[in-house]
């Protein structure tokens, strides 16, 4: 079995028994996916209690866990676990059955293809991004918190991996092209450019990756395309679907 679920945002509780009882029948050889913001990876510099509590209690569950990277993920931390080839893709562990899948990569599960390309632009930076060392920091975070604008700090609630690297994005192109750029899913934490036109109706500006996605939305082949990012649960059109807190099978 494939579950797939939109942003958690280190917040769990849509696992549990009585919300998703349909884990009593899940073994670890079955999978849910997190469209990204997982969030159990936040904290600064290493992991917090409630963080070993919570990603233990995930690596408890009968099944699972896989998720393709946010903008609310601490980058500084994930990107500090080792990588490891699993099902064809590459891989971090952050517990043995809590598995963060990276950019570009084709995962073969249940005999379907999975492409993964987590990240996205933060929405909620009106304000700017703050510098800690700034030496004006104090003065200009007193200054937002006044005016309510929403800001974000630099590798402390933003990091600039929130988009992919140029890297990411060949190695995409290349692992699309080996497989005649065809797959059974696409698994993303936003979307493309022009179907987060459609959903935003021009709220969302288009980034380098929003781009990127476009370019891969014209040239693969693909049955369902599921994101998150945008904190709603709607099927855009028959093909991409967006998720937040629903759980919906895929396989
Ligand atoms: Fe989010």
């Amino acid at each position: 079995m494939i579950y797939i679920t939109g942003d958690c945002h280190g917040e769990f509780r849509r696992f549990n028994t009585r919300i998703f009882p349909e884990q009593n029948g899940m073994t670890k050889d079955d999978y849910v996916i997190i469209c990204g913001d997982f969030g159990g990876v936040w904290n600064k510099d290493e992991e917090s209690k409630m963080e070993t509590h919570n990603l233990d209690w995930l690596e408890d569950k009968p099944f699972t866990t896989l998720f393709v990277s946010g903008n609310h993920e601490n980058f500084d931390r994930l990107n500090k676990y080792p990588i490891e080839k699993w099902h064809g893709g590459k891989i971090q562990r952050i517990r043995p059955s809590v598995i963060h899948l990276m950019r570009g990569q084709i995962f073969e599960l249940e005999g379907k293809k999975i492409f993964s390309f987590g990240g996205a632009s933060s929405h909620d930076i009106d304000g700017g991004i703050l510098e800690l060392d700034d030496p004006n920091f104090k003065r200009k975070k007193k200054n937002l918190d006044k005016g309510w604008r929403p800001y974000r700090i630099n590798h402390l609630s933003w990091w600039k991996e929130e988009l992919p690297s140029e890297e990411e994005m060949e190695e995409g192109r290349r692992n699309l092209m080996d497989n005649n750029h065809k797959v059974d899913f696409i698994v993303t934490h936003c979307a493309a450019s022009s179907t987060a036109a459609l959903l935003g109706q021009g709220l969302y500006k288009p980034d380098l990756l929003t781009d990127y996605l476009e370019e891969i939305r014209q040239t693969v082949k693909f049955k369902k395309w599921f994101f998150g990012h945008y904190h709603d649960n709607r099927n855009v059109n028959a093909e991409e679907i967006l998720l937040w807190e629903q759980m919906i099978r895929i396989s």
